[in-house]
């Protein structure tokens, strides 16, 4: 089998596959408040059209796959998709990103359909913060969802934490804290100019640097894990205490696009090899016409052996992907 490299020769054995652009809540750093576009269901993939897609790319080197949205738990029948995929050959680990507030509910469905992974949304555990933020006054459920997550055995919870500037400072260490007590690692995802409405600007984004001195005066030294994956976003730290891990994503300050391994396939169906690619390939199109598996294994390879090296954020060329971070998938 040949391996999805491109021409940097980074290899490509990750998809995050998103299962739709809809979202019961309405983080400000990705939806507008009001008036959110959303897909007409009949442009959106069904089930057989992404398991399809995943077994050609798990034929292609793919092993890992994470479930993303919007928010995935508001697919109906997630939970039979996820079986089906956990049950597609090759693909060795399966994962899910959700913003929590369905999952008291779903949990256990999902964990009987396979899935062990999960990272949950949480930027704060101050309610009033949590309905600035989200516009939704649901903390408590997502609260209920990691401690039913917790008591189903879920093998690791990481709570993705986004870090913007002048916003979120409070929340930094208690939710250290909170991950220590309860054994979520806690991920700091730097602010990425994603959001619907153009409220991004290098000055909003808490850098990891700023988070790491704030975790260290507040709970205590941090010292990088010493053997990390290099393929892995996450820069990750353990307390020099022995008590818990936290993660950054610093796609701001430190981009990983060198050791990125990732393929994004959105709701609608289309094919991207960036969070920020201006560019991609339409493989529903494909599929709905009628095309044969080995042409939209084509498609893949085409679309990886045209990856750019990296997004540019910090350079003045920096243009904002066509689509807000709801509709490509986080
Ligand atoms: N910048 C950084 N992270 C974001 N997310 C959503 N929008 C942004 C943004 N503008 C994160 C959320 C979610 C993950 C899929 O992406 O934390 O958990
Ligand atoms: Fe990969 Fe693009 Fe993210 Fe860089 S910005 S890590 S190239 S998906």
């Amino acid at each position: 089998m040949m391996a999805l490299t491109d021409s940097f020769g980074r290899i490509h054995d990750n998809l995050r596959v998103s299962v739709t652009d809809r979202c019961n809540i309405r983080c400000f750093y990705c939806m507008p408040e009001t008036d959110v576009r959303f897909v007409r269901r009949s442009e959106i993939l069904d089930f057989e059209e992404i398991e399809r897609f995943v077994r050609i790319a798990a034929g292609l080197g793919v092993t890992k796959v994470r479930i993303t949205g919007g928010e995935p738990l508001v697919r109906r029948d997630l939970p039979v998709l996820v079986r089906r995929l956990a049950a597609v050959p090759g693909i060795a680990d399966l994962a899910l990103t959700t913003n929590g507030v369905l999952l008291a509910e779903m949990a256990a469905a999902l964990y009987d359909a396979g899935l062990r992974r999960i990272n949950v949304h949480l930027d704060t555990l101050d309610r009033a913060r949590f309905r600035e933020i989200t516009r939704r006054d649901d903390l408590g459920r997502v609260l209920a969802g990691l401690e039913e997550c917790r008591r189903l055995g879920y093998a690791k919870i990481k709570l993705n934490a986004v870090a913007v500037k002048d916003l979120v400072e409070p929340d930094i260490v208690p939710l250290a804290r909170f991950g220590r007590e309860n054994g979520f690692e806690v991920r700091y995802i730097e602010f990425m100019p994603l959001d619907a409405q153009g409220l991004w600007q290098r000055g909003k984004v808490l850098l990891a640097d700023e988070i790491l001195a704030m975790l260290a005066s507040g709970i205590a030294p941090l010292e990088a894990v010493p053997d990390p994956d290099p393929r892995a976003p996450a820069a990750e730290y353990v307390f020099a205490d022995g008590i818990g891990r936290v993660g950054f994503i610093a796609s701001v300050s430190r981009p990983f696009c060198l050791n990125c391994n990732r393929l994004r396939l959105t709701a609608d169906g289309k094919l991207r090899y960036c969070l920020f690619a201006i560019e991609e390939d339409d493989v529903k199109s494909l599929m709905r016409t009628g095309a044969p598996d080995a042409e939209i294994a084509d498609s893949i390879r085409r679309n990886v052996a045209a990856k750019w090296e990296g997004h540019e954020i910090n350079s003045s060329k920096f243009v904002a992907p066509p689509r807000p971070m709801y509709a490509i998938g986080g």
